[in-house]
């Protein structure tokens, strides 16, 4: 079988571990399933960024949706980093980590009254509209406010980013900004609108981009836009080109961020604009792993090989909605056969599953597993379908590890529901 090896989940002798610490020690401390998440990784793929586009002015606004822990938020804002939120939540989120709500981005293609109106209340950054009846509504309501509110347009710029298709934002059938050819008159109309200052216009074309070429072309969309707005007198201040760089699951080729730079700087330098990103993936999905351990091992009538491990798609969705890969190999290496198999979860859906026909060394009960690349779109898109509680997340630095969110007990199942008297 092939190990996925890296600066930050690495072997020594024949155990893997994150940054120094053994995965076997954390499993059995806290059980499993559980996130093991390398602060290291996170804050080298933050530098490594920022350092790419040094010579421009930029700010990288994490996506929080990626990885919403208020710790991982933390980190990235102590690094100076602001964090685009898509909800109430995750403006909650924020706040609760510490961030200046300066340093917010309030996105989102459906926001409620209620969400622009907290969004106002709390001062973010911006606000990104998607439509003409959000640019409305925000003007509306930040009069009601007496309050004038900072507006970005989110624009579609129609290329394909070449993604798996229900990550791709960026089409004209998406249901995701303002059509390209209708923005500038919209931005010319809004401009009008007393209640707001339009800041910057944004764009954000999918995700897992493992190609520089759309980033390329709709960079240069926007550019031509941006400048036509500037002639027609209204200022701009920024242009948030979102998030969407591309990670290694399996043998992808990405593009570095240096690479990225190369092509896309020349193309900034042709306005005066603050350069926004918004990653979310590429600062996160390969700074974690989901500790699994196997249930039960089984052979159909067929040779088919099922190994039945204790987290389930409701830890780890993406296997199960975009057949999403994600390398699982065992936390001790053993010298044992590969076996094909297919690793599934306790959950009663035959779509539960993290890997199909995968080639792994024979496992048995009580091994430990190691799911890969599961810092981003993980935990977040963890459920309690089946009655799951959510797993503990952890944080290593180094020798140093830190839980940094529990397991969620019986009681969290319940929150707030309670056996009421029915009317006879
Ligand atoms: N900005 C906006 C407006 C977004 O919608 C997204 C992601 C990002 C930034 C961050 O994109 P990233 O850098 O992470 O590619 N659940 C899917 C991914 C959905 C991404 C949605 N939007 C998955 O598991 O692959």
């Amino acid at each position: 079988m092939e190990y996925f090896n890296s600066d930050y989940f690495t072997y020594s002798e024949n155990e893997l571990l994150c940054e120094q610490v053994p995965l076997t020690k954390l499993a059995k401390e806290f059980g499993t399933p559980l996130f093991v998440y390398s602060k290291n990784f996170f804050v080298d793929r933050y530098n490594e960024l920022s350092e790419a586009f040094k010579e421009i002015n930029h700010k990288i606004f994490y996506a929080s949706k990626a990885n919403f822990n208020i710790n991982v938020i933390k980190i990235f804002n102590d690094l100076g980093g602001g964090v685009d939120v898509n909800s109430a939540g995750e403006l909650f989120r924020a706040l609760k980590a510490g961030v200046d709500p300066q340093n917010i981005l309030l996105t989102g293609v459906g926001k409620t009254d209620d969400e622009i109106r907290l969004g106002l209340e709390k001062n973010v950054h911006l606000i990104k509209a998607e439509s003409e009846e959000e640019v409305l509504a925000i003007d509306k309501i930040a009069g009601e406010m007496g309050k004038i509110a900072s507006v970005a347009i989110r624009i579609n710029p129609d290329v394909d980013p070449k993604t798996h298709p229900y990550i791709s934002t960026g089409l004209a059938e998406n249901k995701f900004g303002i059509d390209s050819k209708l923005a500038y008159d919209l931005i010319i109309r809004s401009s009008k609108l007393e209640n707001i200052e339009l800041t910057g216009i944004d764009m954000h074309i999918g995700s897992q981009i493992t190609t520089i070429e759309p980033f390329v072309e709709a960079t240069i969309r926007m550019v031509e836009l941006y400048k036509k707005i500037q002639a027609a007198g209204i200022s701009l201040k920024h242009f948030d080109i979102g998030g969407g760089i591309g990670v290694l699951y399996k043998d992808e080729a990405p593009f570095t961020p240096k690479e990225l730079a190369d092509k896309l700087i020349p193309i900034f330098m042709q306005i005066d604009a603050e350069i926004i990103f918004e990653p979310g993936r590429f600062l996160t999905a390969n700074g974690g792993v989901l500790l699994t351990e196997v249930l039960f091992t089984k052979k159909n009538s067929h040779g088919k090989n099922f190994t039945v491990v204790d987290a389930a798609m409701t830890e780890l969705l993406r296997p199960s909605i975009y057949k999403a890969y994600h390398h699982i190999q065992p936390v001790l290496k053993k010298d044992r056969n590969d076996v094909i198999m297919d690793v599934v979860g306790p959950v009663c859906e035959s779509g539960d599953y993290l890997a199909k026909n995968r080639t792994i060394s024979k496992v048995s009960r009580k091994d430990i597993l190691a799911v890969m690349s599961a810092g981003a779109y993980a935990m977040v898109m963890s459920s309690n379908y089946n009655g799951r509680r959510r797993p503990p997340e952890i944080l290593v630095d180094k020798n140093k590890y830190y839980l940094i969110r529990s397991r969620e007990t019986f009681e969290h199942l319940l929150y707030d529901e309670e056996i009421i008297d029915l009317a006879e």
